[in-house]
């Protein structure tokens, strides 16, 4: 069906909308806060491209006149979204479906500024909208069926994929990426080059973008910014700020924009520390070196270790911390990853402080697998599982609130971030009882009640287990 929509305020997210909602054939008038703005507005859009039945209304009132659906784009401020729905709830017809772009602020209360909070709902779209694919669907506790149904085939009618969300604070994407990002941010603060948080997480996970890479971009303010709102919101100490982090930003380092975050772009493109970091292997040889895969150590596995270590070349496969006081002397220590695309990558535990060496022949069986590495320091977790498994964390705890299923959490994470896999597709591989265990032993090592497992991530586990009892 061709919608008459209305778009309210038109920086890069109105107008990235407008011409996504006319290039789908609705028609389209775009407001802002004044005519003349609206007309400026509507320039851009045709410079950027955008075609179809748009036209510029004076006032929001003009633009409501027969209009099917609005979405409010204004910018980020409760006091200015109120101020707009109560105009809107005045002027609309008794069937408009309002829809807010919000990324932060609380549908329920918009919902209830509106006034009729069945016909309110969030349409969470993705920056650069005519390019990204998802749109997060914001249910509230008051918004009826009918409105879920219209807002999934508006979406649908744009070529876009809906996800479904209830109402809570930061939604899927950017819920379940806080981890991701945290972690990150505490590598660095413990004393890992962000080149090789970096390098792990795009050669482990397959991620296009390092986290601190993609923090420097978006502006370690506006990361500080949301993670006060996070902790406020959630009242949990694991959404804390990072310490370090506010220290960068009160010294303007506050990323890419500033020519200084995580990275001195003056000094090193994050690409070129990416390439002085990562191992890249040499032809692939024979390699005599028995690999021990495992998760954290046993009196029996510590033992097998040290007589195979007596007898010829032996590399521990683990990232659990507990391996630190029981290695067996020269026994190597690595993280073998094998990525959705297929290729090999590992992370080399290599500690002066703890007096973790690598034995020269690691690289031979980095060569002989085909596996560029970076060397990481025996921090508990190691880097790619310690990012992946929070992550998981996160996203269980998501599922387990019923803010939105297992599966659109992962359609989510594909199409707003590109991981080639979802947390849950993550979970599935590892296996509930290894990542039950992996954040077991985390919380244990770092002492910090961030890595504690969800419930349902501990009943999952122990299902599993029971399962295969
Ligand atoms: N920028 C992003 O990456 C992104 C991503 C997803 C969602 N969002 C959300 O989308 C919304 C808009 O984001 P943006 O980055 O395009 O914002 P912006 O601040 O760049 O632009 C806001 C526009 O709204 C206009 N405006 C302000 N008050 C108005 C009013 N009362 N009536 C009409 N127009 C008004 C302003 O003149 C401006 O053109 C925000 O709610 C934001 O949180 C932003």
């Amino acid at each position: 069906m061709i919608a008459v929509a209305v778009v309210v305020g038109l920086g890069p997210m109105g107008r990235g909308i407008a011409q996504v909602l006319a290039g789908a054939g609705h028609t389209v008038r775009v407001v802002d806060a004044t005519a003349e703005l609206g007309h400026t507005g509507l320039e851009r859009i045709r410079a950027d491209g955008g075609t179809g039945d748009i036209t510029a209304a004076s006032d929001v009132e003009a633009a409501l006149v027969d209009a099917d659906v609005l979405i409010e784009a204004i910018v980020e401020n409760m006091d200015a979204k109120r101020d707009l729905l109560a105009r809107v709830a005045a002027a609309g017809g008794p069937d408009l479906l309002v829809a807010s772009n919000t990324s932060s602020l609380s549908v329920n209360e918009m919902g209830r500024a509106f006034g009729a909070p069945e016909r309110l709902i969030g349409l969470h779209f993705f920056n650069p909208p005519t390019r990204m694919r998802l749109v997060e669907v914001i249910v509230g506790a008051a918004t009826s069926d009918a409105t879920v149904k219209r807002s999934m085939s508006l979406v649908e009618s744009l070529g876009k994929t809906a996800v479904l969300c209830r109402d809570s604070p930061n939604f899927i994407v950017n819920r379940v990426c806080r981890p991701l990002y945290y972690e990150a941010q505490l590598l660095a603060a413990q004393g890992v080059e962000p080149a090789v948080v970096d390098a792990a997480a795009r050669g482990g996970l397959g991620h296009p973008m390092g986290p601190l890479q993609l923090l420097d971009f978006t502006g370690l303010h506006t990361h500080l910014a949301s993670s006060e709102t996070a902790l406020r919101e959630f009242g949990d100490p694991r959404y804390r700020p990072i310490p370090q982090v506010r220290g960068l930003v009160r010294g303007g380092m506050t990323g890419k924009a500033a020519g200084r975050g995580f990275y001195d772009y003056a000094t090193e493109s994050p690409r070129d520390a990416n390439s002085r970091v990562v191992r890249r292997p040499g032809p692939a040889g024979e390699s005599t070196v028995r690999v021990v895969s495992c998760g954290a150590p046993t009196p029996a596995l510590v033992a097998e270790l040290g007589r195979l270590a007596e007898r010829g070349n032996v590399v521990l496969d683990s990232s659990d911390g507990g391996w630190l006081p029981v290695l067996p002397d020269g026994v190597g220590w690595v993280r073998l990853h094998q990525r959705t695309d297929g290729a090999a990558f590992a992370e080399v535990v290599e500690d002066t402080t703890a007096r973790v060496a690598v034995p020269g022949f690691v690289d031979e069986l980095l060569d002989h697998l085909q596996a560029p590495s970076v060397r990481v320091p025996a921090l508990p977790g190691l880097i790619v599982d310690r990012l992946a498994y929070c992550m998981v964390n996160e996203a269980v705890t998501v599922v387990e609130e019923g803010t939105a299923t297992a599966d659109d959490v992962d359609v989510a994470l594909r199409l707003a971030m590109n991981h080639p896999r979802g947390p849950f597709e993550t979970l599935g591989s590892a296996g509930a009882v290894a990542v039950h265990q992996a954040l077991l032993s985390m919380t244990g090592a770092f002492g910090d009640p961030r890595y504690r497992p969800a419930q349902m991530l501990r009943r999952r586990a122990l299902g599993e287990a029971r399962a295969t009892r």
